[in-house]
């Protein structure tokens, strides 16, 4: 059975969905892997050492999905390239179902079975499969440096014969996979780090990472379904903004990871607050992709504001391709595992707890409920 990876479309994408020891580990498997030729150079991934592992290289589109029965993305492929897609042939990537309605629909049409790595469920067993877990460590890591890189300051603490500098102050907002590796990065590179998050759940981690958890004299807290967070009353949302109130305008970089699932971003920071920091401190805001936690975030822009700079990056993961790469290909290796046997053959088992809910369209349907919903109220 043959396994295509195709070579990512988007500009700003330089990630692959597998590495050389993903295409050893199918290989294993008793697969044929084909990967589209320049598939993994911008992840510093030659053809050769794709060949050397054992994959076969293809040139273009076409070619490489020849006979696939499974094909690999980072990205969902162009609706022009779904049609050459035989029908039953499996693609597995990032699909943003909820919010991608005319994607559905092609792989409806086209009765492929689209696996969506948004919905591998969040469960122990498959932690090594949660590709949003492993792209967001990555983001969260990198939205730390590039504020430390625009910041006019040191993050950390300095004692020379020049004087003594004070170490940066770091305030993380949202402390999921994303802001729990910001609070790592930001300590490791010497900050002195508040956060705040309306899981209560997650105080624990953020102290034993050195960090202190913002305490408000009323709880604000917004626990959801499956460790997720839901959406704050209007009542406890003002509170949150007096507690961020509090504390922003001492700090020097801000990393905003705030999101609710299926929802636009909360506001957590308004034009008022980015007034009362100081000059030439910086907000990365990483929920910009769902409309951003800073009232005054540009999508994929670099503004500044009030002197304050705000980073709404998009795809930040991308930027950082060799081990995102290799992240998600061992993510997607491990997927892969549950519906292909030892022997290379197709086992789709949709009461599987982890091939079900991941699987939105199947043999011409939406297999998935909350996809189904989506699609109706799309119209
Ligand atoms: P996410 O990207 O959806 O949200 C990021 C963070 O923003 C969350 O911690 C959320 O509580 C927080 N947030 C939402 N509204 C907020 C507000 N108004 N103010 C402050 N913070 C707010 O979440 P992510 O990082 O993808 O995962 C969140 C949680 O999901 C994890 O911490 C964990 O509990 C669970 N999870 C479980 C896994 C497993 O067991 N396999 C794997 C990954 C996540």
């Amino acid at each position: 059975m043959k396994v295509a990876v195709l070579k990512e479309t988007r500009p700003d994408e330089f990630r692959v969905a597998l590495v050389p020891m993903g295409v050893k580990a199918l290989i294993k498997k008793g697969l044929e892997v084909s990967i589209q030729s320049g598939a993994g150079e911008s992840a510093s991934v030659s053809d050769a050492d794709f060949k050397e592992a054992g994959a076969t290289i293809t040139s273009g589109v076409a070619e490489t999905l020849a006979g696939a029965a499974i094909v690999l993305a980072v990205n969902a492929p162009s609706l022009d390239d779904l049609k050459g897609m035989a029908e039953g042939t499996i693609l597995m990537s990032f699909l943003s179902p909820l919010t991608s309605p005319d994607l559905v629909r092609a792989l409806v049409a086209g009765k492929l079975t689209g696996i969506s790595m948004e919905m591998v469920p969040r469960i122990t067993r498959a932690q090594s499969m949660d590709a949003l877990s492993s792209q967001a460590t990555v983001a969260g890591y990198k939205a730390v440096l590039m504020a430390a890189n625009q910041l006019p300051k040191f993050l950390p603490m300095f004692t020379t014969a020049a004087g003594t500098i004070r170490p940066g102050r770091a305030l993380v907002l949202g402390a999921g996979v994303a802001g729990l590796q910001a609070i790592a990065t930001a300590r490791r590179l010497g900050a002195i780090v508040e956060a705040f998050d309306v899981r209560p759940a997650v105080k624990e981690q953020v102290a034993s990472l050195g960090a202190t958890f913002l305490e408000s004299a009323e709880e604000v807290v917004a626990e959801g379904e499956g460790g997720y967070a839901k959406e704050l009353s209007a009542d406890q949302h003002q509170k949150e903004l007096d507690l961020i109130a509090g504390s922003i305008s001492n700090a020097d970089i801000v990393i905003t990871t705030a999101q609710i699932p299926g929802r636009d971003a909360p506001l957590l920071i308004t034009e008022d607050m980015v007034r009362s920091m100081r000059p030439g401190s910086v907000i990365v805001d990483l929920a910009s992709e769902s409309g951003g936690n800073c009232a005054l975030t540009k999508s994929g822009e670099t503004i500044v504001a009030h002197g304050v700079q705000i980073l709404g990056p998009l795809n930040i993961a991308g930027s950082i391709p060799v081990h995102a790469s290799q992240m998600y290909s061992k993510n997607i290796v491990t997927l892969l595992s549950e519906f292909v046997d030892d022997e290379g053959a197709l086992n789709l088992d949709f009461e599987n707890d982890v091939v079900g809910p991941s699987t939105v369209t199947h043999a011409g349907e939406v297999s998935n409920e909350r996809v189904r919903a989506s699609l109706e109220n799309a119209g």
